[in-house]
C-alpha cells in the first residue's frame, strides 16, 4: 500500500504591506514570507474512501477543509483514488500563520509524489485554493507580491530563534481586509527592491518590518498590542503581528535570550519557541 508522511511548516510575514483594492475584490499585497520550524504532519494512504482524521476536534474535517479540497483538485484532473489523511495540527488555526494553507500545500507536493503526477500544474491549483498557499510550494524566504502568488524565491537567511504567542482572540483574514478598507487605508506604491534588501537580514532592518495590519487589528484587540511591547521591552531584536492576525511573533538574538522571556512569562499566555528555517527544510 502506498503512503507518505510529509510535514506541513508554518510561515511569519517579516512585513507586509496592503498597496490597494483590486477589481476582482482582492487585495494587491507586497510581503516578506518566511517558513518557520513550527509545523504540523501529514501522512497519506490509499484507502477505501476519502477520509480526513484530525487530533484537533475545532478543525472541521469535512468538504470545507483545504486539505479536502487540495485532494479532490487533483482527483478532478487526474482521478487519483480515494485516500485516508492523518492530520496532526500543531499550528494554531486563524491565527496567521498559514496553517490551512500550509496543509493544502503540504497534501498537493505529497499527492503529486505519491501518485507520480506532474508538479507544475500545482501553482495554479494551488492559487485556487487560496491567496498564500502558492508560498508553501515554495518555501524558505520569498518576496511575495499580486495576491500573494506572485513568488521570487530569495536567499535562505542563518537561522533566528523565534516565540511565538498565540492570543485567544482570532482575526479571520476576509474580515482583517474589510475592516482594512473601512478605516480607510491609502493606496500603496510598490517597493519590491526596499523588501529584497531587508530579506536579506531582516533583524538589522527590524524598524523596516511593518505589518499593514496591525494598526487595524490593535485597535480592535489592544492587547495584542500590548503582547507585542512585552516583547520588545523584554529584549526581542523585533517584534509584530504575522499576516493578519493574531499571532504576535518576537525574533531574538540568540537562544538564550528568547529562553528568558519564557521562562519570565505570566501563567496564560500560550507561548511558542520556533525559529526560521531554510528552504530545503520547509520543503523536506
Ligand atoms: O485567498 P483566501 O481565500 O485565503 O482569502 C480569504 C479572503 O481574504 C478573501 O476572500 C479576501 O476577502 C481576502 N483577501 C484579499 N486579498 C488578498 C488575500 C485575501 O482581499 N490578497
Amino acid at each position: 500500500m502506498r503512503q507518505i508522511t510529509v510535514r506541513s511548516h508554518a510561515k511569519i510575514n517579516w512585513l507586509l504591506r496592503v498597496l490597494g483594492r483590486r477589481d476582482d475584490g482582492y487585495h494587491d499585497i507586497e510581503t516578506i514570507f518566511q517558513s518557520i520550524s513550527l509545523h504540523d504532519r501529514i501522512t497519506i494512504r490509499e484507502a477505501p474512501s476519502l477520509e480526513l482524521r484530525c487530533d484537533d476536534p475545532s478543525i472541521p474535517a469535512g468538504e470545507q477543509n483545504l486539505v479536502v479540497r487540495a485532494w479532490r483538485a487533483l482527483h478532478d484532473r487526474h482521478r487519483i483514488p480515494p485516500v485516508a489523511i492523518d492530520l496532526g495540527k500543531r499550528i494554531p488555526a486563524g491565527g496567521g500563520l498559514g496553517g490551512g494553507s500550509s496543509n493544502a500545500a503540504a497534501t498537493l507536493r505529497a499527492l503529486s509524489r505519491l501518485f507520480a503526477l506532474p508538479a507544475d500544474e500545482l501553482p495554479e491549483i494551488a492559487l485556487a485554493l487560496g491567496s498564500d498557499v502558492p508560498f508553501f510550494l515554495v518555501g524558505g524566504t520569498a518576496l511575495g507580491e499580486g495576491r500573494g502568488e506572485m513568488l521570487e524565491p530569495l536567499p535562505d537567511i542563518a537561522p533566528i530563534p523565534l516565540l511565538l504567542l498565540f492570543p485567544e482572540e482570532r482575526v479571520p483574514t476576509g474580515e482583517a481586509f474589510a475592516a482594512l478598507r473601512a478605516d480607510g487605508a491609502s493606496v500603496r506604491r510598490s517597493d519590491a527592491g526596499r523588501l529584497r534588501r531587508i530579506a536579506g537580514d531582516p533583524l538589522a532592518a527590524a524598524r523596516e518590518l511593518t505589518n499593514d495590519f496591525e494598526s487595524t487589528v490593535f485597535a480592535r484587540l489592544p492587547r495584542l498590542e500590548e503582547l507585542k511591547q512585552m516583547l520588545l521591552e523584554r529584549g526581542a531584536r523585533w517584534a509584530g503581528m504575522t499576516g493578519s492576525g493574531s499571532t504576535i511573533v518576537g525574533a531574538f538574538a540568540t537562544e538564550p535570550a528568547r529562553d528568558a522571556v519564557i521562562a519570565e512569562l505570566a501563567a496564560g499566555i500560550d507561548a511558542v519557541p520556533a525559529e526560521t528555517i531554510s528552504r530545503s527544510e520547509a520543503l523536506a
